[in-house]
């Protein structure tokens, strides 16, 4: 029977052993991690958050600890008395921190057994994630997920004590509030006392954070769950959680530069990378021509080059009816591709018409001249221009889109990420930041045929714009701006209209009737008539700012339980059924023969 715990109080972690503690008498708790017999001593490396050390048992000096320690097996439970050794001459191992000293055993409790585990407990295992996310609790044992934990502490921590020595308040705001239309889908809580009336999961505290600036907080923040019922990605999930935050009285630079000091301190105290300030800066369009992307990987050059000018003149049809239609004519120089199969130019064509890209064009460099199928529509000039545009040789690759400005940027920008990776051109070591500001407040949006805004309709229009948001919505520039590191979206925020008239022309330009601002938006409208202080904000996401600190590749690495790419928890298996009676309750029929109401795994 596995022992009591009675009168076994640890005395030190594990990890945090060393040659200081030679000779004191130590209390351990922890896991087997493994356990070695070895001529007659049995050795334990015993486990805890911290790491671990070299537990010895001698049969000769402790035999009852020492036929313990023969049943013993991975992943039981131990409290092992003892005394802190130094290693034999020879015996260290440098791969631990703790290499240097051992324990010997003097008494030896096993507090728990363990069955075989279905993952390995160690780092870089090769288990299924599916396996992983089932037994996250076994999951999370592992070093390399237990640091990630510490990490994500560490860097609220750091972040908490900033904003706190900075003024800002730390205040809570309700989960349960109020569907609004614009942003992702929401996640929606049927009211029992409100029969047919649905709570809505926010999807960001925005209009509350905006309303505690009203009341005079001057500075809120907070570290919080936000929920979005969309397509889940490798860094998108359900439930997320961001560092929101608002300020009174500012502009953007003000919010901006606040932003770096802050990124900067969790860059240095958690992965001690010191990052240069000011972050650098580009505008939308820019960020969109010279990268085809609002969140350009800026580790790496491969920057789009234009070819309108020349694709205008040369005898190409494809091309001349794009630029007389308006569209763009990009393109991108693969260096040292020149020797890709038509097989591999045809797999890049296929990747580019993922983006919608209509063909992919392309020049292929060599020491005679360029060869290509639409080589013979260029003249020499021409072509010579083009290669010193591109700063193009022999072995090099050239690639082009003809579209729409959209298809251009998306199909390139994505191409030039796609061989980045195939051609290892991104330093991984680089930790990359840069604001990207100048969006427009408002795109068109093909489907519902009316404007939407890009980011949310609170953002403020560049003043000088305003008299636009009637005549000519798409020009409108938005005080808005995104932070940008390593190529992911890891916050966005904005300066906000504060004033009520422009609210509501911004919910006229997105196709809002008054009727409709009024009901959905009544509240903020008439807290705008009360003295509402210029204002602004940002949120950042923490679990993506996380994922990029530790290195990882899924925000799933970094977020204790998340949920799969299909929106289940495997460990809980939810989302599940719930009992008819609750359904009755709330008085919520399932239509549809397909809804059996079972949980989906
Ligand atoms: P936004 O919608 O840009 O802005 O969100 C802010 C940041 O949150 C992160 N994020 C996500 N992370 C994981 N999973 C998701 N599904 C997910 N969605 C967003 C991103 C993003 O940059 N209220 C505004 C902020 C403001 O204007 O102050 C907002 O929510 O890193
Ligand atoms: P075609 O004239 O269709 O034989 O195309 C000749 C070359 O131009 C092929 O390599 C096509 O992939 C490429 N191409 C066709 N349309 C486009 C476009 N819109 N943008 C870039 N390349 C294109």
């Amino acid at each position: 029977m596995p022992e009591s715990m009675q009168n076994w109080k640890r005395t030190v972690y594990c990890g945090d052993l060393n040659k200081d503690n030679i000779s004191e008498t130590v209390v351990l708790t922890g896991w087997v991690d493994t356990r070695r017999d070895h001529g007659g001593l049995i050795f334990i490396d015993l486990r805890d958050r911290t790491g671990i050390v070299q537990v010895v048992i001698s049969p000769d000096t402790v035999p009852e600890a020492f036929s313990k320690a023969e049943g013993v097996r991975s992943e039981y439970v131990l409290a092992v008395t003892g005394n802190v050794g130094k290693r034999p001459e020879g015996s260290e191992n440098p791969n631990i921190n703790t290499g240097d000293v051992e324990i010997i055993t003097s008494e030896l409790k096993v507090l728990n057994r363990a069955k075989t585990t279905p993952i390995s407990i160690e780092d870089n295992i090769n288990a299924d994630e599916n396996i992983r996310l089932r037994y996250r609790y076994l999951d999370l044992r592992r070093p390399e997920m237990q640091k990630n934990l510490m990490l994500r502490h560490r860097a609220s921590k750091i972040i908490r004590d900033f904003l706190d020595v900075n003024n800002f308040l730390e205040i809570e705001t309700p989960m349960l509030t109020r569907s609004t239309p614009e942003g992702a889908r929401d996640y929606l809580v049927p009211s029992r006392l409100h029969t047919g009336n649905f709570y809505a999961l926010p999807q960001s505290p925005q209009i509350f954070k905006q309303l505690l600036m009203v009341s005079g907080v001057d500075r809120y923040f907070q570290i919080v769950r936000c929920f979005r019922d969309e397509d889940l990605r490798s860094d998108r999930q359900p439930e997320f959680t961001q560092v929101d935050l608002e300020m009174s009285f500012v502009d953007e630079d003000d919010i901006m530069s606040l932003m770096e000091k802050m990124i900067a301190r969790l860059c240095s105290e958690t992965i001690d990378v010191q990052v240069d300030q000011p972050f650098q800066r580009l505008s939308y369009y820019e960020a969109m021509e010279r990268y085809g992307s609002d969140k350009p990987d800026t580790r790496f050059g491969m920057e789009l080059v234009d070819i309108g000018d020349i694709a205008e003149k040369c005898e190409f049809k494809v091309f001349n009816s794009v630029t007389s239609g308006g569209g763009k004519v990009k393109g991108i120089k693969a260096p040292g591709c020149a020797s890709f199969s038509r097989k591999e130019i045809d797999d890049l064509t296929e990747f580019a018409a993922i983006y919608k890209a209509r063909g992919l064009a392309y020049f292929i460099v060599t020491e005679s001249g360029v060869k290509s199928p639409i080589a013979k529509f260029f003249k020499e000039d021409e072509i010579n221009i083009l290669l010193e545009r591109f700063e193009a040789g022999p072995g090099d690759l050239l690639l082009f889109v003809a579209d729409k400005p959209k298809i251009v940027y998306s199909a390139l920008g994505a191409l030039r990420l796609h061989l980045a990776e195939m051609l290892d051109l991104i330093p991984y070591n680089k930790y990359n930041f840069l604001w990207v500001s100048d969006f427009p407040l408002l795109e068109y949006d093909e489907e519902e045929r009316r404007w939407v805004a890009m980011h949310h309709p609170f953002t403020s229009p560049r003043e000088e714009d305003i008299e636009l948001l009637e005549s000519d919505p798409g020009k409108v520039r938005a005080r808005a701006y995104d932070l940008v590191f390593n190529g992911v979206e890891a916050g966005g925020g904005s300066v906000r209209i504060h004033n009520r008239d422009v609210q509501e022309k911004m919910f006229s330009a997105i196709g809002l009737s008054e009727e409709e601002a009024r009901e959905k938006f009544g509240f903020m409208l008439d807290a705008f008539d009360y003295g509402t202080p210029p204002h602004g904000g940002i949120a950042f996401g923490l679990d993506r700012l996380l994922m990029l600190l530790a290195g990882k590749k899924t925000i799933r690495d970094v977020i204790p339980f998340p949920k799969t790419q299909s929106g289940t928890d495997l460990m809980m298996s939810s989302p599940g059924s719930v009992d008819p009676a609750q359904l009755q309750e709330l008085h919520i029929k399932i239509a549809g023969k397909n809804s059996k109401n079972k949980t989906r795994v």
